[in-house]
Formats: C-alpha cells, structure tokens, sequence
C-alpha cells in the first residue's frame, strides 16, 4: 500500500496537492488576501513545493495507493550534518482521509529517516490546521515553537 516514489507519479502528486492544501496553505492564505501575484494561481506555487521536495530527495519520497489508485504522499529531507530529518510535505485525498493513511506514511517516513541515520524529526503545521494538535503529538512529535508568517506587495501595481 506505501510504496517508493517514482517519476511518472510527479503529474498525480501535484493534482493532490492542489486538492488537500487549499484549506492549509500559506500560498492559499496569500492569495486569498492579496489575489494572484505574477499572474500565478497558488496551486502552482505550493506545487513547486513539491517537485522541489522530488528534486531533493526521490528516494525519500512515498506514495500511499488504494486500490492502484493513488491516494497521498509524503516527502522527507535528510541533513547529513545536523542528522535531523524533515517532513515537508504530507497529503491525503479527502476521499482516503480519516482511514489511518496518513499515520502510516509518516510511520513509512520516519522508518526511512531512521534507517537514513537521522537522529531526528521535524515537522510543521499551520494553527489553522486542524490536524495539528491531536495528530502529530500522537505520533510521537512535541511541540517547540510557533511562527508568524508576514506578507507585503513591493510596489503599487502588485497589490
Ligand atoms: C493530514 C492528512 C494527511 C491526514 O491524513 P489521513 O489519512 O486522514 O490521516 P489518518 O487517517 O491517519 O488520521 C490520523 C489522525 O489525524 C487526525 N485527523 C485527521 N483528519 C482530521 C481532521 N479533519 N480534523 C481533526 N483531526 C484529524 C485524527 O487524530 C486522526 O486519527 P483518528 O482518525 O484516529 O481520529 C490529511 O488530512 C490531509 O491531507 N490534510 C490536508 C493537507 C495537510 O494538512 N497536510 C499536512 C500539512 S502539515
């Protein structure tokens, strides 16, 4: 059911991004503000977040499919320097949620970070999420701080 990433899955990925992160994202919560910046839509921005997160690390990326079909992801980052691992991204369509999916990728993921030699995890979510305060403390994550996140158009015309 969790599977390694592969290339081809890219095109799915992004389409399940746009899909989970339109009510948890700071590029939606931008746009819903300020409008559409450079004449880009805030699917693609949060998009690239993730061919960034495939460009770093394929390897540390997993695929969650029912039934052949793909359901979510979720993608990790390694520091070699620091040994403390990440999780940037995490997605489950809404027809998959609330099935356990989304515990056992970041179960898959923290398997990988520790085979990986990381000593740590980290992961990050939005207050306006509500998954973060029951799901990440159940799986094993303490909270250590919160951070403001601030905007502001450079110049008349892009506003
Ligand atoms: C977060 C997400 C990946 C969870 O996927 P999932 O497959 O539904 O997760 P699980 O079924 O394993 O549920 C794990 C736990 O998360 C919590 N949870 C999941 N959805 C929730 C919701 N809508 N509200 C409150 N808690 C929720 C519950 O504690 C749940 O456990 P329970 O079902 O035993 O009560 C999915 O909701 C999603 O894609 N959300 C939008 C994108 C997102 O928020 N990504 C993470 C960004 S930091």
């Amino acid at each position: 059911m969790i599977r390694k990433y592969k290339q081809s899955d890219l095109q799915t990925l992004r389409q399940i991004t746009a899909i989970c992160f339109a009510k948890v994202s700071i590029d939606k919560n931008i746009e819903d503000r300020f409008g559409r910046i450079g004449d880009m839509a805030w699917e693609e921005r949060k998009m690239s977040h993730i061919d960034d997160d495939a460009a770093a690390n394929p390897d540390g990326l997993f695929v969650a499919e029912v039934e052949g079909e793909i359901a979510g992801y979720i993608t990790t980052r390694l520091n070699r320097s620091t040994r403390i691992g990440g999780i940037p991204n995490l997605a489950v369509l809404p027809q998959f949620q609330r099935r356990g999916i989304g515990r056992q990728l970041i179960e898959k993921a923290l398997a990988y970070l520790r085979a990986e030699g990381m000593l740590y995890a980290r992961i990050e979510t939005l207050e306006q999420n509500p998954i973060g305060t029951s799901f990440y403390p159940s799986m094993g994550f303490t909270e250590v701080a919160r951070q403001i996140h601030y905007i502001q158009p450079l110049s008349e015309s892009s506003d």
